[in-house]
């Protein structure tokens, strides 16, 4: 149901949808349930003249299995959630693509993200690097590995189409993957409270096929992130 809302643009993105839609049916029906029961009852139990009120404990057994067996039933659904989540934290978080077309860089700062590009070799750290500020530029349908950092305060790298938000922690450098399905720009959001500009930290990913994504290669100068970052205006 999600994906109707915001497209689906990783090979994962499904996989987190469904546990989304499992975990809001489940829920969904037990809230529905509940909040009917509960008219209903105010509504045939409502008062009336000539009608003296009952008072029950709800010590009975008979009463008590009305709380315990839908109780059951509902830790019976909680297993299944639990079940579905750990499969899909397991996929996303835990476990990296054995053979990542590229591995990119992703720095957050108050308030920009930067981004540093392979370049034409494939490899980081080398004189083709391409680095960028609030845009990202990947091929589709190639698994990427990301090494995500902070330079000051906690940021949070989050990808709506990807279904990916991960925490960038300074002093840390936490690595992630992701797999584009989808070719076209989606935002980049940040996704924790970072200061004053945490609104003002949106950024672009640019999702291109193999052929557009070397043409971007091919007619962008290699820069470095020093050359692009933000760090004089963040020192002064
Ligand atoms: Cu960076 Cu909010």
């Amino acid at each position: 149901m999600v994906e109707r809302f915001i497209t689906e643009a990783s090979t994962y993105a499904a996989n987190v949808d469904f546990v989304i839609d499992l975990v809001g049916a489940l829920v969904g029906f037990w809230f529905f349930l509940t909040v009917g029961v509960f008219f209903y009852l105010l509504f045939r139990f409502r008062h009336r003249d000539g009608v003296a009120s009952e008072y029950i404990t709800g010590d009975e057994k008979e009463i008590k299995r009305f709380i315990s067996i839908p109780h059951y039933l509902i830790m019976v659904c909680d297993i299944f959630i639990i079940v579905a989540a750990i499969q899909v934290w397991v996929n996303v978080k835990q476990q990296l693509p054995p053979n990542p077309y590229a591995t990119v860089r992703v720095i957050g700062q108050q308030w920009a993200w930067s981004f540093v590009h392979p370049g034409p070799d494939g490899k980081l750290d080398t004189a083709d690097d391409i680095a960028t500020v609030d845009e990202l530029h990947v091929q589709v349908n190639e698994p990427y590995i990301f090494e995500l950092t902070s330079r000051d305060v906690l940021h949070s790298f989050s990808v709506p189409v990807f279904r990916l938000k991960q925490d960038a922690v300074p002093g840390r450098v936490i690595t992630g993957w992701f797999e584009p399905t989808q070719t076209g720009t989606y935002d980049i959001q940040c996704a924790e409270i970072c200061g004053i500009g945490h609104g003002l930290m949106p950024a672009r990913i640019v999702i291109e096929s193999a052929a557009d994504h070397a043409a971007w290669m091919a007619g962008t100068a290699p820069t470095t992130l020093a050359a692009v970052s933000r760090d004089a205006v963040v020192a002064n």
